[in-house]
């Protein structure tokens, strides 16, 4: 009998989470699926379920262009850079230690894609795979993926996943869930969201260093080898110290910059200048609080997260080398004439809400659990971003 309705609830659950292409459901004839409400528009291609434009107003009433992307939506699978722009990347996202876990006492292998470790699940990982739209309205779209077993080499059994994006005014929301129908296997989700709240057309600076950030319930922090993998230790930063964001309101996220250590502070043998880490969200008083508050003085644009998740990476762009080009959305134009810029190193910050990274690896944070996905249950994350002015 529970065979039977473990069968039936797992059919149920494929069912639910799972589609092919949506009927009907067409782009525009630029390739992108375009969603609005008022203050807000978002536009997205099933490559990766990438969000490719984001325009919220700025201290003028003007649509600025808030995240990272290329005008092409053909080039996103060429691109040799890769940052998994505004992508989803899974079915585990971030590190997972010299490539290993293990389950029930079995251990798996998975591909070493960045030095001693794998990251975003290696060279088959979701934000590299053209999703199916199962759905569109003028409002939200969802996309589809169905992962077979071992696609990504070591993850075992097959996952069903869905994301669906909405708006309503000011505010993008994302909501993912996921099945394991067949057997136990790792699975972390984010929405890699690459900012600059400037579109880049701030004259005065292209880096992201200007731009405020404010953690209130993230004093702390996991420490990280030099390769970016968390080491186990939690730590907490003092007030003013480098990796301080929930001290005041208002912190520059290069207000460090000065400090020694500040040049290294995210690895890569001290190569590595700013933040590439994990920070914990303790403590919020409340489901909905705002967890992180991204703001830029030059546009007066403000953004706030609200999402069900433990804590965020930051990762602010240290590895972009001026290569990827920017849309012409974000041309930066003096009188009259457009200045041509590319996307510079610490010119973006990424924040992405999710579990704790390699918590399949340290059961000292207490987080196995909700990183091993089972027959019979269901993953979920939740998150929103609002839009204002500073
Ligand atoms: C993701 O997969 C693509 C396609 O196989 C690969 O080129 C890329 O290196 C992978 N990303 C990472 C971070 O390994
Ligand atoms: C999209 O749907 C088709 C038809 O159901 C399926 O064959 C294909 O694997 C799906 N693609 C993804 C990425 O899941
Ligand atoms: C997973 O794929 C690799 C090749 O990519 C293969 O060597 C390995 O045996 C496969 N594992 C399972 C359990 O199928
Ligand atoms: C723009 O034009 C004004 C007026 O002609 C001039 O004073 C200013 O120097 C110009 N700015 C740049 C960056 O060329």
């Amino acid at each position: 009998m529970k065979s039977i309705i473990t069968y039936f609830a797992v059919i149920m659950e494929a069912a639910t989470v799972l589609g092919g292409p949506g009927k009907g459901v067409k782009p525009d004839p630029d390739g992108r699926y375009t969603i609005a409400a008022p203050g807000i528009k978002a536009q997205f291609i099933p490559y990766g379920a990438t969000l490719t434009n984001l325009f919220v107003k700025d201290k003028n009433g003007k649509d600025v262009d808030v995240v990272l992307g290329y005008d092409d939506v053909d080039y996103y699978p060429k691109d040799p850079g890769h940052p998994v722009y505004n992508a989803i990347p899974g079915r585990y996202a971030n590190r997972i230690g010299k490539g290993k876990y293990t389950i029930d006492g079995e251990e798996y292998h998975t591909e070493l894609n960045d030095g001693d470790n794998t990251l975003h699940s290696g060279t088959h990982n979701w934000s590299y795979r053209f999703w199916n739209v199962t759905e569109h309205t003028p409002t939200s779209i969802t996309f589809a993926i169905s992962d077979a077993s071992n696609s990504s080499l070591g993850m075992l059994g097959r996952v069903d996943s869905t994301v669906t994006y909405s708006v309503s005014k000011n505010t993008w929301h994302i909501k993912m869930n996921a099945v394991s129908p067949e057997r136990k296997t790792p699975v972390l989700l984010t929405q890699h969201t690459y900012f600059n709240l400037d579109a880049y057309k701030n004259p005065a600076t292209d880096k992201i260093w200007d731009h405020t950030l404010y953690m209130p319930y993230s004093a702390r922090y996991l420490e990280a080898d030099q390769g970016a993998l968390p080491t186990g230790k939690i730590l907490t930063a003092t007030p003013g110290s480098i990796n301080d964001f929930a001290s005041a309101a208002g912190l520059a996220l290069g207000h460090a910059r000065d400090q020694p250590g500040f040049a290294g502070n995210c690895g890569a043998n001290g190569a590595c200048e700013g933040y590439n880490g994990y920070w914990l969200i303790e403590d919020k008083p409340s489901r909905d609080a705002v967890v992180v508050s991204l703001a830029s003085p030059f546009s007066g644009v403000k953004a706030d997260l609200r999402t069900d998740q433990p804590g965020v990476v930051l990762y602010s762009c240290h590895w972009m080398d001026g290569s990827a080009q920017l849309k012409s959305t974000q041309e930066l134009v003096v009188n009259g004439t457009a200045v041509p810029r590319t996307v510079g190193r610490s010119s973006c910050v990424a924040i992405e809400a999710q579990d704790y990274p390699d918590g399949i690896n340290h059961p000292e944070w207490g987080r196995v659990d909700k990183q091993i996905l089972g027959p019979g249950q269901k993953y979920s994350w939740e998150s929103s971003w609002t839009f204002g002015l500073v």
